[in-house]
């Protein structure tokens, strides 16, 4: 039922886009000005993603299943089906309206009125999926029945629905978060490019490994012997309640917190007692909770702080890639790092952990308190990184999400290590479920 879940995790996705939308619709009603390029990069990914992609997977295989193993699913299907039909012409008509609006002034409530009533057409639709079509399937379909519809949602090599797809999708995503309004998005002017490089395959070498690590506040412990392991190009995920001890995990692993106990090896060497500098110059390098950028900075200056164990000759070009990633960065470059929005400065804080070069990327709640759309883009760029080969430690509180992206993730309850597996199979825990993901 591997398929369940991504239709889940992409019904996420939209209701995402259709609540941003929603807000910004707000902000046009009371007076703001219409982004068109916004506003057609929403309508491009629609259309893509949704009408071409998502829906017409629902169509030719969880759908014409369920009508062959229930006749009570005709009167669903049917309604949820029409739906799909007609969704390229609203999307049409939303698209003429917006041409309208952008030309004239006056036209703006009937672009907004359109657009409100589309997002509660697609908010209504996912519900009823959600809650009408997938318990059935799950009630009537047969393991082969899932066997071909997880088959045909995993297919890699599919041109619509496989990896290159998904990767041009995650770009389309990238622009509608860049280009949205600064209240809710990036708000830049250029989007910039977050298609993944050439990627280096997983070498399944050993990068780190924790043994039996230890750490205490006073006379509290608050790691009680922590083993783990990651491996060259994974993505692995810590997810643990707030006071789990995942920051103190992170801190202790970069060195600015005592260990009193356990063994610390990182790319062959034992790093236990190495200066927390020292770590980073090994590549060791922390996006921290809370980004934590120098506000009085510039977002220029926080850059090249990343870069500070680094040599020189690397730091203009480093700098422009990171640039090239995140315009928005670019453009407010000379500004006060403090002057940033959360997300802005979420983005930042990635970044200045890039220009250190890392061979092993720490990134602390990097979704905390950030706008949906945002939470999403912010995953996009962890996919994305993980995409051209870097090496992802990820700690979430966010625990669906970093799960459905992790390669392995371990599960942390107050100091101790209580659940390991793949992402998949922690997703689908009945423990984990139950603890963190709210089902
Ligand atoms: N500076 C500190 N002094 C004393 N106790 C701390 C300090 N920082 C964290 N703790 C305690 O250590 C435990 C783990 O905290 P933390 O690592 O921040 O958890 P998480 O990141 O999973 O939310 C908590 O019980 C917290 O109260
Ligand atoms: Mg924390």
């Amino acid at each position: 039922m591997e398929s369940l879940r991504i239709i889940t995790e992409e019904h996420q996705n939209l209701w995402r886009i259709a609540t941003t939308l929603d807000l910004v619709a707000d902000e046009i009603d009371a007076g703001g000005k219409i982004e068109a390029p916004f506003f057609t990069s929403v309508f491009d990914y629609i259309e893509q993603f949704m009408d071409r992609s998502h829906h017409a997977k629902e169509d030719e295989f969880l759908f014409r299943l369920l009508r062959q193993r229930s006749d009570e699913a005709a009167a669903v299907l049917d309604r949820l089906q029409a739906e799909h039909k007609n969704g390229p012409e609203l999307l049409r008509d939303l698209r003429a309206k917006l041409g309208a609006a952008a030309s004239g002034g006056e036209n703006n409530a009937a672009f907004t009125t359109a657009l409100r009533n589309y997002t509660q057409g697609l908010k209504g639709h996912i519900r009823s999926e959600e809650k009408d079509a997938m318990p059935l399937a799950r009630e009537v379909l047969t393991a082969d029945d899932w066997a071909e519809i997880d088959k045909a949602f995993l297919d890699n090599d599919d041109p619509l629905f496989g990896g290159k797809a998904r990767a041009e999708f995650r770009e389309l995503f990238h622009r509608i978060a860049s280009l949205a309004p600064e209240s809710i998005g990036l708000g830049a002017h250029s989007a910039g490019t977050l298609q993944p490089g050439a990627a280096p395959g997983v070498g399944g070498d050993v990068l780190l490994s924790v043994k039996g690590m230890e750490s205490c506040y006073g006379r509290i412990k608050a790691l009680k012997g922590i083993d783990l392991e990651v491996r060259k190009g994974e993505l692995v995920a810590l997810v643990g309640a707030n006071g789990a001890g995942k920051t103190t995990f992170l801190r202790t692993l970069s060195g600015v917190q005592p260990m009193s106990g356990g063994q610390i090896m990182f790319d062959g060497e034992d790093i236990s007692r190495l200066r927390s500098d020292l770590r980073m110059r090994r590549g060791i390098c922390q996006s921290p909770e809370g980004r934590q950028v120098f506000g009085p900075l510039s977002i220029e200056d926080n850059l090249r702080l990343g870069a500070y164990t680094q040599p020189k000759g690397q730091v203009e070009g480093d700098l422009e890639k990171v640039f090239s990633m995140f315009p928005i960065l670019k453009e407010k470059r000379a500004l006060p790092a403090g002057t940033l929005s959360g997300g802005q400065q979420q983005m930042l804080a990635i970044g200045r952990a890039l220009m250190g070069r890392p061979k092993m990327l720490l990134l602390d709640e990097p979704s905390m308190g950030l706008a949906p759309l945002l939470v999403e883009e912010v995953f996009n760029v962890v996919k994305t990184l993980k995409a051209q080969g870097m090496t992802i430690f990820l700690v979430e509180q966010n625990a669906f999400a970093a799960l459905a992206i992790a390669d392995r993730g371990y599960v942390l309850e107050t100091g101790n290590i209580t659940l390991t597996g793949t992402g998949q199979e922690l997703i689908s825990n009945e423990q984990v479920r139950a603890a963190y993901l709210g089902m």
